[in-house]
């Protein structure tokens, strides 16, 4: 069973994508019940005729017992200039959400969409006590879906010819676009573009959700997509490769923060986090980036405290 936590526009979507394609049951939480019942309604339709799998809605959280997959896109209110904005108050929310699942749902998979996602997904694993392999903060592969665009862009040619294109580290202002793996029709990008068009590329890939929010507001499908990607590859144990936030314990040299790095995923979680041969440039951004993540970590564990 997959349970989305929040009913709005992107809990929805997501739900629309699992139920139209007849993926698993599915049950919406949202704080508002009625919210939910809505769009537990409507999915009910889009479920296809040959499937056996059902949707419903509620406020209950009790109603995420035995659920194999949770997805969080519960949110206090949309950010508008920064992902950090509402922090410390999402903090508060997702520690609530984290004891629930602890309560009902303690084997399930966790995926973190609430932003800011990597402080949130340290936050959700801390409360939560499921083990760090089975809570993943979904942002990495919809930035790295960006950097693939962006390329595409700048060659002129369409998105599948843009190959390997990663993005790790925050999914705010200091992720790391990974030019020294990204391919052209096969070459290396990085043999092709200058410095001055890698700067501006990584620019336009860290302020796309700035241009998304003033043509229509936060992204909606395109984390909908990246995050169905993850559900399913749970759900089917179809072991996946993809990037996404984690808990690390050394890897790239960082630990005890979570930050997007590529990841082996299957129905067991994460099976095991990707070292790419990255190059001592992106290695220092980087680290820059899981030290931003740190320090507002610490910012929400303090105020945690004493909430
Ligand atoms: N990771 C990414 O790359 C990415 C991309 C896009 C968006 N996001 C994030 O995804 C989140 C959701 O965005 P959205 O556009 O869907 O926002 P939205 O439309 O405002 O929906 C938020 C939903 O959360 C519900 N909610 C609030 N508190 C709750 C609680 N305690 N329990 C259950 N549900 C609760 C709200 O319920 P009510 O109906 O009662 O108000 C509302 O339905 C935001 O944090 C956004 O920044 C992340």
């Amino acid at each position: 069973m997959i349970a989305i936590i929040g009913s709005g526009k992107v809990g929805s979507a997501i739900a629309f994508l699992c139920g139209s394609s007849g993926l698993d049951n599915i049950i919406l939480v949202n704080r508002s019940e009625k919210k939910a019942i809505g769009e537990a309604l409507d999915i009910s339709n889009a479920i296809p005729a040959s499937s056996s799998i059902s949707i419903s809605g509620s406020s209950d959280y009790s109603k995420i017992k035995d659920s194999d997959v949770i997805v969080i896109a519960a949110s206090l209110k949309a950010h508008m200039q920064s992902r950090s904005e509402i922090m410390l108050d999402q903090a508060i929310l997702i520690r609530k959400i984290g004891k629930e699942i602890a309560t009902h749902a303690p084997d399930a998979k966790i995926l973190m969409v609430t932003n800011p996602v990597d402080v949130l997904t340290y936050v959700i694993q801390k409360e939560s006590k499921l083990a760090s392999k089975n809570v993943l903060g979904v942002a990495a592969s919809l930035d790295s879906s960006r950097f693939r665009y962006q390329l595409s862009r700048e060659f002129a040619t369409n998105q599948s010819k843009i190959t390997d294109a990663i993005v790790m580290g925050e999914h705010d202002d200091s992720m790391v676009p990974i030019f020294s793996y990204a391919k052209f029709d096969g070459k290396p990008v990085s043999e092709l573009l200058s410095a001055e068009q890698k700067s501006r590329i990584t620019t336009e890939v860290r302020n796309y959700w700035k241009c998304l929010r003033d043509y229509k507001g936060n992204s909606v499908f395109g984390i909908a997509k990246n995050t169905f990607d993850l559900v399913k590859c749970i759900i089917k144990n179809e072991t996946t490769n993809l990037p996404a936030s984690v808990l690390l314990g050394g890897q790239y040299g960082l630990s005890g923060v979570c930050v997007g790095v590529p990841l082996t995923v299957n129905n067991g979680g994460v099976v095991q986090i990707n070292q790419l041969e990255i190059t001592e440039n992106e290695k220092n951004s980087l680290h820059q980036s899981a030290s931003n993540v740190k320090n507002n970590i610490s910012k929400v564990m303090e105020f945690l405290k004493t909430n």
